[in-house]
């Protein structure tokens, strides 16, 4: 039997990685990285020297995946993502056939954790769900949204209140119900400097967890223009950015949980 390890490898620092992770490291004997048209050399090489740190305790290999390209300008959307999550499924299932021998271990390396915002588990699921012959196991890891609150020494939540992750796109079609903290990720349009609303704190971080660490806070209309110039200031220097926000309704009552 072949098996895979997904394994979370945190948000950058590579401290903020789990004992469990490192274990499962050392356990790969092949390391599958996918080529993503769009991810930055800084990133693979974020990946590399985390195998290099940790990874030391018995031989192993890369194998590169390239990405299949998705066709953007087909007419129905989502067939197209269909058919795109399909022939990925089919790469990794070629590169897992061809490349991981019988009672190997092999790895995919997912940013931050597995389970937010990555594709990785839906994909193997896809492959193991077709009847192919590996078992797989998910090692979580610390997200994007656990170190910006970390670094800016904030709880999630108000006391008993509820917090709402979700993308830069979905915000900008309005706030959601029923929650006065919205966690915003994959935003590459600065959608917090567009809100109406006039009672929002931002808690802004990018490259966090990294030597480029970048942190600011305050009221959104006090601090949107900062944030705009130096997230434009950065992505220009290093030819890419990675940030994640916290948005809070000011003066909202706490309800009677306590916590
Ligand atoms: C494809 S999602 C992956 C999220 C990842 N699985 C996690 O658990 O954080 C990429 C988004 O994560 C956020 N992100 C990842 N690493 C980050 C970092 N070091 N600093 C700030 N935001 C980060 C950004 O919002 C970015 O657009």
């Amino acid at each position: 039997m072949k098996k895979i390890l997904v394994i979370g490898i945190g948000p950058g620092d590579p401290e903020q990685i789990t004992v469990q992770a490192i274990r499962a490291l050392r356990a790969v004997d092949v390391f599958f990285v996918i080529e993503k048209r769009d991810e930055t050399a800084d990133l693979v090489r974020l990946r590399l020297e985390l195998c290099e740190r940790y990874a030391t305790t018995r031989p192993h290999r890369f194998v590169t995946i390239a990405d299949p390209p998705r066709d953007r300008t087909a007419s129905g959307y989502e067939d197209a993502v269909d058919d795109w999550h399909q022939r990925r499924a089919a790469a990794f299932r070629d590169a897992i056939d061809a490349e991981l021998g019988d009672g190997e271990t092999g790895a995919f390396l997912a940013w931050g954790d597995p389970g937010l915002y990555d594709s990785t588990l839906r994909i193997l699921e896809q492959v193991a769900g077709a009847g192919d012959g590996f078992e797989y196991e998910v090692i979580p890891g610390v997200t994007s949204v656990q170190a910006l609150a970390a670094a800016h020494r904030i709880p999630l939540n108000r006391i008993g209140g509820a917090v709402h992750v979700t993308t830069g796109r979905k915000l900008a079609t309005g706030w959601p119900a029923d929650t006065d903290t919205v966690v915003v990720m994959l935003d590459g349009a600065g959608v917090f400097a567009d809100l109406p609303d006039d009672d929002l704190d931002i808690y802004w971080g990018a490259y966090v967890g990294t030597a480029d660490e970048l942190l600011v806070q305050g009221p959104v209309r006090d601090v949107a223009d900062e944030i705009v110039r130096r997230r434009a200031e950065a992505r220009a220097r290093k030819g890419w950015i990675m940030d994640t926000y916290l948005l809070r309704r000011r003066g909202t009552s706490a309800p009677s949980e306590t916590e």
